[in-house]
């Protein structure tokens, strides 16, 4: 239609009210934000590797989906200081549930065949009902989270395949899921539209606050077990410079366990802007997204990695420290440390030119991009965090690496024994 700038049905009345369309958003901002936190602190205790890389692209869009709903809802006559509050107790309660997950099963089934599917159908209803001029705004905003959606729950189809076939503890996944569909139910389903009844659920697991697990776990069947000393590869490659690059490799490979510990920052610290969140969302991606550039080019070059030894020490050692010194550390010491050393910069030189590997040179090329991101993130947020001005935490991001690297070498030596 070239009327209307293509807009289809321009004549009929919507269902939803400035109001009525405020409430529902807030309800969605708050699933995707939701969905965010749970799996930032689910993270670190889930096994399977390529859960992992979903679990961290996900969370990414959950977190855009999420902001695009921060800036759209204040367009709505609506108040901004509804952003930092919960909608719905009943849906606060089914975050809280969620969050309890006990295994790769538990958490995937629920995640992908509950509470995804459920999101992406009050979506299309959105966008199906809603006047198609008057709120156009959303109907981007939702277009793009619905085709997430979609890719996201046909992903975690495959994903639950793969999980059940392998014979992934089943643990109570069925029994997660019918909560939480009695939790979406007594809400009034995701939109709250739905017809509720008076009768307020119990707690399930939540009774309890959950614990984020002080160690990071590796899928034991189908993975080498985590260590603090990095290994490489089996056989490694006589040639002097072909040997550093697989060892390189490895390293990229092994960026998951940053990946753990942004996610361990992101759930323990609260009271944060959402603009912290949702950096540190991207945060943990890009962090994702090295550890594929490694997985890539070992696969590609033929190296057995996924049964070796897997180097965690990035979350395990740092664990027992409080966020504000675990980013520091990650963001301040090491990333804002490989710029000011030009490390990142001369990774990509050295694939480049001595290398010579087409595939990791660009890998470091982008890796080397993304650090710069990540240095300018822990200028931004390491000192508020700390409560200290940027002089004063790299002082203390220097203890911390000191403390990380004393703890790295003995486990080496250990290792060398
Ligand atoms: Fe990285
Ligand atoms: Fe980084």
């Amino acid at each position: 239609m070239i009327k209307f700038a293509g807009i289809a049905d321009p004549y009929r009345v919507g269902v939803y009210s400035v109001e009525r369309n405020a409430a529902v958003l807030q309800r969605y901002r708050y699933l995707h934000e939701g969905l965010l936190r749970a799996a930032a602190g689910q993270l670190p205790g889930r096994g399977d590797w390529n859960l992992r890389m979903g679990m961290c692209k996900h969370l990414y869009e959950d977190a855009e989906a999420a902001d695009l709903l921060h800036k759209r809802i204040p367009e709505l006559r609506t108040s901004s200081a509804v952003l930092v509050k919960d909608p719905d107790p009943r849906l606060t309660l089914l975050m809280e549930e969620l969050v309890h997950a006990q295994t790769d099963l538990e958490w995937a089934s629920a995640v992908y065949e509950v509470i995804k599917p459920a999101m992406l159908e009050a979506f299309r209803h959105h966008l199906a009902h809603t006047q198609q001029i008057v709120d156009q705004p959303t109907i981007r905003i939702l277009r793009q989270a619905a085709a997430d959606l979609e890719d996201q729950i046909e992903w975690g189809a495959a994903l639950l395949v793969d999980l059940r076939t392998q014979g992934e503890p089943s643990g109570e996944e069925q029994e997660l899921c019918s909560v939480l569909r009695l939790l979406l139910q007594a809400a009034g389903g995701v939109a709250g539209d739905l017809p509720r009844s008076a009768e307020v659920p119990r707690r399930w697991r939540s009774g309890k606050p959950y614990a984020i697990p002080s160690r990071s776990r590796r899928d034991p069947n189908r993975m080498g077990p985590t260590t603090l000393a990095r290994t490489g590869v089996e056989n490694p490659p006589a040639d002097p410079v072909l040997r550093e690059l697989v060892f390189k490799m490895r390293v990229r490979q092994e960026e998951m366990t940053a990946c753990d510990l942004i996610a361990g920052v992101l759930y323990s610290q609260q009271h944060m802007p959402w603009s912290f969140y949702h950096d540190l969302a991207r945060h943990i991606w890009d962090e994702a997204r090295h550890a594929m550039f490694g997985q890539a080019a070992l696969e590609e070059d033929g190296y057995e990695w996924m049964t070796r030894p897997q180097y965690t020490s990035d979350y395990d050692v740092n664990a027992e420290k409080i966020p504000a010194a675990q980013y520091a550390w990650l963001s301040i010491g090491i990333e804002e440390g490989a710029m000011v050393s030009l490390g990142k910069k001369k990774e990509f030189e050295w694939c480049r030119d001595e290398a010579k590997h087409p595939l990791m040179t660009q890998f470091q090329d982008y890796d080397w991009a993304d650090e710069v991101v990540h240095a300018n993130l822990g200028r931004k947020w390491a000192p508020d965090l700390m409560g200290e001005p940027i002089g004063f935490v790299r002082e203390i991001a220097q203890k911390e690496l000191d403390h990380f690297w004393a703890e790295v070498r003995k486990a080496e030596q250990q290792q060398a024994k």
